[in-house]
């Protein structure tokens, strides 16, 4: 078995983080995270740049970043405004994020969930005609800060619909990482009853409540075979509150490997990435693993 890692500390790590790091660091974390072995980093967002100030320097960033072969780097994508400045900078990866509540698609998208799609769909249409891959999100899948509880039906119907515009592949969001692996079974029963199998699903866990890991080997205990992470455990998402860090990459790694799934990626190389990292935002990582092995590194 192998799993594929979606790396997003680039993206998810870096937007919540209230220091800002100068482009040419942001550059380098990313080369870092390359040489370490991760196929996928999803490197930052064209999105409005005063509702996202820490990436608001994508265009210069992806100008200066050297891609290394066989690495893919998507980027966030709301709306054509952010697809044409991708375009112009060489983008050959967008990934569109909906969201399953109205509460938070108006805090996030300023859209309502119907409008979303008004949105998405001439982004995706014009991407594909492009050539490019097109991911989607789907955030607030198990519980909304202001709404609670979100039915496995709704997240299922925004769902589909954001895979039918031509997307290849949905990440389920726990953004606020308040899910539990009884929660995921659930719904992942609902995607299989809905006809979404998980060959087409990614999982997206935040790690508020320290679920993450036992959400993600629920997953995979169900066939999913992408998982998202972020190296160090950094991010969050500035528009919901109480969202903490991404399911590390390293606690991730350190579990694959104790289970034999190959990944690719060289543990070590990663951890001590996120100590230099951590040294540079001036706050410690999360991750238990990076904690345990600054020892060693
Ligand atoms: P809006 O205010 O409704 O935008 O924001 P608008 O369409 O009305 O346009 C207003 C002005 O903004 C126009 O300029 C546009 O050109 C400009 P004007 O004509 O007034 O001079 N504009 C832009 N400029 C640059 N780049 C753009 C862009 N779009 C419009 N892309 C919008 C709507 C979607 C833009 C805004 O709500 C937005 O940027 N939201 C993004 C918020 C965000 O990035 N959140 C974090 C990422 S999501 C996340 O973290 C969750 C995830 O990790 C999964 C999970 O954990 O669940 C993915
Ligand atoms: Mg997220």
């Amino acid at each position: 078995m192998r799993v594929t890692i979606y790396e997003v500390g680039p993206r998810d790590g870096l937007q919540n983080e209230s220091a800002v790091l100068p482009v040419e660091v942001k550059a380098e974390f990313i080369r870092r995270l390359a040489e370490a072995g991760l196929t996928t980093i999803e490197a930052t967002s064209f999105v409005h740049p005063t509702w996202v100030p820490q990436l608001a320097d994508a265009a210069e960033l992806l100008d200066g970043l050297t891609r290394a072969p066989g690495v893919r780097y998507p980027v966030l994508v709301p709306n054509e405004r952010g697809l044409d400045r991708a375009l112009e900078h060489g983008v050959t990866d967008i990934a569109i994020f909906g969201s399953a509540t109205e509460s938070f698609a108006r805090r996030n998208l300023n859209r309502t969930v119907e409008s979303q799609f008004e949105m998405f769909a001439p982004v995706v249409e014009r991407a594909l005609a492009h050539g490019l891959r097109v991911r989607a999100y789907v955030s607030m899948c198990f519980a909304d800060p202001w709404e609670g509880p979100v039915a496995p039906a709704q997240v299922v119907e925004v769902g589909r619909r954001l895979l039918d515009l031509g997307c290849y592949e949905l990440s389920l969001g726990d953004t606020i990482g308040v899910g539990t692996p009884g929660h995921v079974e659930a719904l992942l029963d609902a995607f299989e009853a809905g006809g979404v199998g998980p060959d087409r699903l990614a999982v997206h866990f935040h790690d508020t409540y320290g679920q993450a890991l036992a959400n993600t080997l629920t997953a995979l205990r169900r066939g999913i075979t992408v998982v998202d992470a972020s190296t160090g455990g950094i991010g969050g998402c500035p528009y919901a509150k109480s969202a903490t860090g991404n399911l590390a990459t390293e606690d991730l790694v350190w579990m694959l490997d104790g289970l034999g799934v190959e990944t690719g990626v060289d543990l070590r190389s990663l951890a001590a990435t996120s100590l230099w990292l951590a040294g540079l935002l001036g706050r410690p990582s999360p991750s238990r693993v990076v904690q345990a092995l600054a020892k060693e590194i």
